[in-house]
């Protein structure tokens, strides 16, 4: 254990409330997670926090595209983010909202402290404006043709096509992406935060050394380019908080998102009875760590410390950046069925996998992660459950059967267990560190070591010879306290099985019992710890992150969690192009479940043709075949039949809904004839 327990606070860059988490997501909470447990487990003071990330005009409108109120769309998004976050097995204290009354306070706390010391100004600034919805559009809301290459269809700042950067009023026809409107510039005050006068705090900081160097490099960037006053507020229409003294005007979403670690830590301190003072005044001795992603640090090594100082808080200890991740060595995609839900992973494969397999690829540096998926399966099932859990499961039978459940009263071979023991100091720096990567190898080059001795010691042989009772009880239950230490080191990344182990080995696992060992201690009755990755597995759950798309493009969003919004609606099409869609009336033939598809439906439809048409539609999970034989529905005839795992589907039923159980296909009365065109 560590001296003087130190007092920590971490937090996880907060996600928006728009949209579901995914396996780029969960890299950074398994990141965050595995240093808080061990911290926990070396007898730190470690709180965890983090909140829905819940502001900002892109949230504001979604709602509006879903017909609620931006409240109820985040407290749904709230809830389906909790879970998800904890089935992943991360250990958050408290998850809040930057949507909170304490959120409120200490975002006004903090702009009136930063007026009051004379770092907010305001200047009149002119920006494109949608006349029709009434609102000052955000750079990515408007679209047009790059004023570089000529792409057309390209974004307010920067242009996919050439890469170009620019502002949204340089780009050629410009069209509100809210409403299609031509938006017309328009003047308004805005309200600045001073951050170059921040500028040799903020180069001190960079020099302290003790930031990632890639972090370092960035900042040095920054300062060559010279800082800019940074522009804080929004003018309604806008979800957010209204700045205290500027009715009308609000607090841009990224001002009180790094607020929210500070208000997320408050509602939890106040019922905690922790002195959240303690924590955030300066001088303090506390320790505050913000774990993030690489495409936010501007926010966190720039605005967020200059906020802090202006308004007489603490800055935090350090900001830690990671790298975005790939699946199969590229970006994720939808189409490839690598972009994958954190939802969809949990229905199909156990969390444990990822954490460890995270942790074996995690580093301190800001590099990106391939998860590259054979690999995956490969790592899993020869490090945990080949290596570790091998150990125990060859050693447990026997001390069950033959001695009872009792593990020997003396130790083997104590070189050995000094040698696991030893260990802890480059493990627990590694840990520290954030150098999780070589932590697993040692703990794997440990349980090398562990098989290596139960290999050449071979208790089954001594098993079956005369007067060797003693050797196989000493030698296995060597192979237990073995084991015993490789879970202590490994449990912060895999907390359900070091749980299940310790139930097992009836004992609690601390960073301090590798200095113990359980001589003459009874131990539970062995039971499979981990089941070994599963390729089928593996493939089911891609091929259901591609149902995803299959359901999207049959206008049936059956693989989105139930509290996922709605598309945006897509841009609008010309009639003409509307008049290309056969639309036909179909009688449903039959309906069955297809095998290794979790959303899709089997649909063989009669439209008058000689025979009926195949079509694979993602409602499963809102129809039972048996409910829809005989029944109609409109179809879609002349789409171009499409090649899916599971054969052809020659076009595609009309369906919609908000996603789940709530997707209707289109059921014209039954009076209908089938084949009969819709007009
Ligand atoms: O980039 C994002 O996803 C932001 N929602 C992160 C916010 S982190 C913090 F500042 F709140
Ligand atoms: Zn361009």
């Amino acid at each position: 254990m560590a001296d003087t327990p130190r007092k920590i606070l971490v937090t996880n860059a907060l996600p928006y409330a728009n949209g579901p988490i995914h396996l780029g997501h969960m890299l950074g909470y398994i990141q965050a997670d595995i240093w808080v447990r061990f911290q926990r487990m070396r007898g730190n003071e470690c709180h965890f926090v983090c909140a829905d990330d819940a502001h900002g005009t892109p949230i504001m409108l979604k709602a509006r595209e879903l017909g609620i109120t931006p409240e109820e769309m985040i407290a749904q998004m709230n809830t389906a983010h909790q879970t998800d976050f904890a089935d992943f097995g991360v250990s958050f204290d408290h998850y809040h909202s930057t949507h909170s009354d304490e959120n409120r306070e200490l975002a006004s706390l903090i702009y009136t402290r930063l007026r009051d010391n004379g770092y907010i100004n305001t200047r009149v600034i002119e920006q494109l404006y949608d006349p029709e919805r009434e609102m000052f559009l955000p750079d990515r809301f408007v679209k047009g043709t790059c004023p570089e290459c000529g792409a057309e269809d390209q974004y307010g700042d920067n242009c996919d096509a050439c890469g170009a950067t620019y502002a949204p009023t340089d780009l050629k026809n410009p069209r509100s992406a809210v409403s299609g409107a031509v938006p017309e510039l328009r003047e308004s005050e805005h309200y600045f935060f001073d951050l170059p006068a921040f500028g040799d705090m903020l180069k001190a900081w960079t020099r302290s050394g003790s930031l990632q160097p890639e972090m370092a490099n960035k900042l040095n960037e920054w300062f060559e380019q010279g800082l800019q006053q940074w522009d804080i507020s929004r003018d309604a229409p806008y979800f957010g908080f209204e700045i205290p003294d500027a009715p009308g005007k609000y607090f841009y979403v990224w001002l009180d998102a790094p607020i929210g670690y500070m208000s997320s830590f408050k509602h939890y301190a106040l019922k905690n009875n922790i002195d959240f003072d303690s924590y955030w005044q300066e001088g303090s001795d506390a320790e505050v760590y913000h774990f993030i992603g690489k495409d936010i640090i501007y926010f966190h090594s720039l605005f967020w410390p200059a906020m802090l100082k202006g308004a007489q808080f603490r800055q935090p200890t350090n900001v830690w950046a990671h790298g975005f991740i790939t699946v199969n060595g590229t970006k994720m995609s939808k189409s490839k069925g690598t972009f994958i839900m954190a939802r969809t992973y949990l229905e199909h494969l156990n969390p444990e996998y990822l954490r460890y397999y995270f942790a074996a690829k995690l580093s301190n540096r800001i590099d990106d992660l391939d998860l590259n998926l054979e690999d995956f399966t490969q790592r899993v099932n020869s490090d945990l459950v080949g290596k570790v859990v091998n150990i125990a499961s060859r050693c447990a039978g026997f001390i069950s059967k033959k001695f009872n459940g009792e593990l020997a009263n003396s130790i083997e071979a104590p070189e050995l267990l000094c040698e696991f023991q030893a260990a802890q100091t480059l493990i627990t720096e590694a840990y520290e560190a954030r150098e999780f990567g070589k932590a697993m190898r040692e703990i794997m080059r440990l349980a090398d070591r562990a098989n290596e001795y139960i290999a050449v010691k071979e208790p089954w042989q001594l098993a079956k010879q005369e007067g060797q009772e003693q050797a196989v009880h000493d030698v296995c239950s060597m192979g237990i306290h073995l084991f015993r230490i490789l879970m202590v080191y490994l449990a912060p990344v895999v907390p359900a099985l070091a749980k299940q182990s310790a139930d097992f080995l009836q004992d609690t696992l601390h960073w301090d019992s590798v200095h113990t060992t359980l001589t003459g201690h009874r131990i539970d009755k062995f039971k499979a710890l981990l089941q070994r990755v599963d390729s089928e597995k593996v493939n089911a759950m891609i091929e259901a992150s591609k149902d995803a798309l299959a359901a999207k493009v049959d206008a049936t969003p059956a693989e989105q969690a139930p509290q996922t919004p709605l598309e945006p609606i897509a841009a609008e099409i010309e009639f003409d192009d509307f008049a290309k869609v056969d639309l036909r009336v179909a009688r449903i033939v039959s309906a069955d479940h297809v095998e290794g598809a979790d959303k899709l439906l089997r649909l063989m439809l009669d439209i008058g043709e000689e025979k009926p048409r195949q079509v694979f539609a993602g409602i499963k999970a809102a129809y039972t075949p048996e409910s829809l034989v005989g029944q109609h529905t409109v179809m879609v005839a002349n789409l171009k039949p499409r090649k899916m795992r599971f054969g052809m589907s020659e076009g595609m039923v009309l369906a919609a809904g908000p996603g789940g159980k709530e997707i209707y296909i289109l059921n014209p009365h039954s009076g209908a004839t089938a084949g009969m065109r819709v007009s």
